[in-house]
């Protein structure tokens, strides 16, 4: 099996995005597009869940070379919140200094509204898991302040106004799944200051801040959460809510690369 580097050859993309649940459509806008299965990298874990394909596209977006990872493998899958870990660190290794990271999220906030998206300005990690655990020596001791970069955000809030797209700012909450939350826990992250909740996103962070990656990370709101205004979320929900944000998604994604400059 080849490895990331392997296969990119003398193409080495400074950026990689990280495309959720439903998202993976973005990379259709991807000019040039090569695709390598997850299967054929090396490390790259094949994701069993629907709505995520499982394929790395290497192409360009707002005229900057790009690697799209269309779907990741979830803690949830087989309760290893590390399971990202080595398509993380083969990012890093093949030159990779940005990762974007998107995904679909419940809203905590009924001002929050299904379709729109939210810039995640810092995260609760309240699944009890951490992808570090097990690090040798004091590789884990990973600084998480200002763990998504402030000039990124800066430059995503500035392609959102350039492309008239609403961007909310918040924080996530990272629950482990699979089950949804139940009303009594949205309420109780909404009171401890979270914005939105979802499955993912928080390991690959970490990981992502460990191998020295700038990060930032955006979410589409595809449904209130458990309880609020009656909300009942499902995956079907889910994937729906996320399919029709992609548009937005797209454009907020390609302007911002056009503007990214040195990243
Ligand atoms: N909870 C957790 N994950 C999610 C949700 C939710 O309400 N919506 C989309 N992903």
């Amino acid at each position: 099996m080849r490895t990331l580097s392997e296969h990119l050859g003398a193409e080495r993309p400074k950026i990689a995005t990280i495309l959720g649940s439903s998202l993976g459509d973005v990379a259709a806008a991807a000019g040039a597009p090569r695709s390598i299965a997850y299967g054929e990298i090396a490390g790259f874990p094949v994701p069993k869940v629907s709505g995520h394909a499982g394929e790395l596209i290497v192409g360009t977006l707002g005229g900057r070379q790009v690697l799209f990872l269309r779907g990741r493998a979830h803690a949830y899958e087989n309760g290893n919140a590390a399971v990202m870990r080595p398509a993380i660190s083969a990012l890093a290794e093949s030159g990779v200094t940005t990762l974007i990271v998107t995904n679909a999220a419940g809203s905590l906030d009924p001002k929050l509204r299904p379709g729109s998206i939210m810039l995640i300005e810092d995260h609760i990690n309240f699944s009890g898991m951490n992808p570090l655990i097990g690090e040798t020596g004091d590789q884990g001791f990973v600084g998480m302040t200002e763990a998504y970069d402030p000039a990124l955000r800066m430059r995503f809030l500035k392609a959102a106004k350039q492309e008239k797209i609403a961007l909310a700012q918040g924080v996530y909450v990272w629950f482990s799944g699979p089950s949804f939350e139940t009303p009594a826990e949205i309420r109780m992250v909404r009171q401890w200051g979270g914005d939105a909740v979802g499955m993912s996103t928080v390991p690959e962070v970490i990981l992502a801040r460990r191998f020295g990656l700038r990060v930032a990370a955006l979410s589409i709101i595809t449904n209130l959460g458990a309880g609020i205004e009656g909300a009942a979320p499902s995956h079907d929900e889910t994937k729906r809510e996320g399919a029709k944000a992609a548009a937005d998604m797209t454009r907020l994604l390609e302007s911002f690369m056009r503007e990214a400059g040195d990243v």
